[in-house]
């Protein structure tokens, strides 16, 4: 059937180059995972904190790689974008992700966790702002992201990053402890 509107993103636009290392605020950088990271994310998963608002934890480094190999197969899809947010000295505090790319809609959600001794700093908010400056550029049109209402830090770094709250989903996500309602903020691209 003929499109009367085009893709707002074209295939391949996004996986044709590795995926890029992004200066962040504060000294950070975004960068993507690697293999050896893998403690990381186990140690970010022991924290009950990390584990209340995830669905899925990671309980070995086997399950830690492979999620750090379905991060790679993400931007090889362009069906995802996931960052590690490290030091200037190579420190992963946590990760900034792009998931449920839709090229031709143009819009993805956005995901972050930091680690429970990286928290506080604002590293979550730098990313996320980086993150989403690039996905800008790339020619992404909307991004939004869902916390649960009971998830005051997560509320928070959303606000700071500029993501206007655009409304309650009630009941929307099966937490381990239940349904929550969820906020669902957005950012709009400043392109017209
Ligand atoms: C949400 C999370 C990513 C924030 O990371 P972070 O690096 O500490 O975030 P930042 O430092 O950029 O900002 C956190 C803000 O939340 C505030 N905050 C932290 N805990 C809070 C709480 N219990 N209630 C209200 N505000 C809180 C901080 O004061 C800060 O705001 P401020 O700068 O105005 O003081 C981190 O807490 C985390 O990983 N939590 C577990 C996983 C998670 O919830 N992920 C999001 C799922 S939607």
């Amino acid at each position: 059937m003929p499109q009367l509107v085009l893709p707002v993103i074209a295939p391949g636009s996004l996986s044709h180059t590795p995926q890029p290392v992004l200066t962040s605020e504060r000294s950070l950088l975004l960068r993507p995972w690697r293999r050896e990271d893998a403690p990381m994310i186990l140690d970010a998963f022991k924290d009950p904190g990390t584990r209340h608002w995830h669905a899925r934890t990671v309980d070995s480094i086997g399950e830690a790689e492979e999620l750090i190999e379905g991060y790679a197969q993400g931007w090889r899809s362009e069906s995802s974008a996931t960052w590690a947010v490290v030091t200037a000295a190579d420190e992963v505090l946590g990760r900034v992700a792009l998931r449920g790319i839709d090229r031709a809609a143009g819009e993805a959600e956005v995901a972050y966790w930091m680690r429970a001794a990286a928290r506080g700093r604002g590293a979550a908010t730098a990313g996320v702002r980086t993150l989403s400056a690039w996905a800008f550029g790339v020619g992404l049109h909307r991004l939004y992201l869902n916390h649960s209402t009971m998830n005051e830090a997560s509320c928070r770094v959303a606000e700071k990053a500029g993501f206007a709250l655009e409304g309650t989903r009630r009941s929307a996500h099966l937490h381990a402890d239940g349904w929550h309602d969820m906020h669902l903020h957005a950012l709009i691209s400043p392109s017209p």
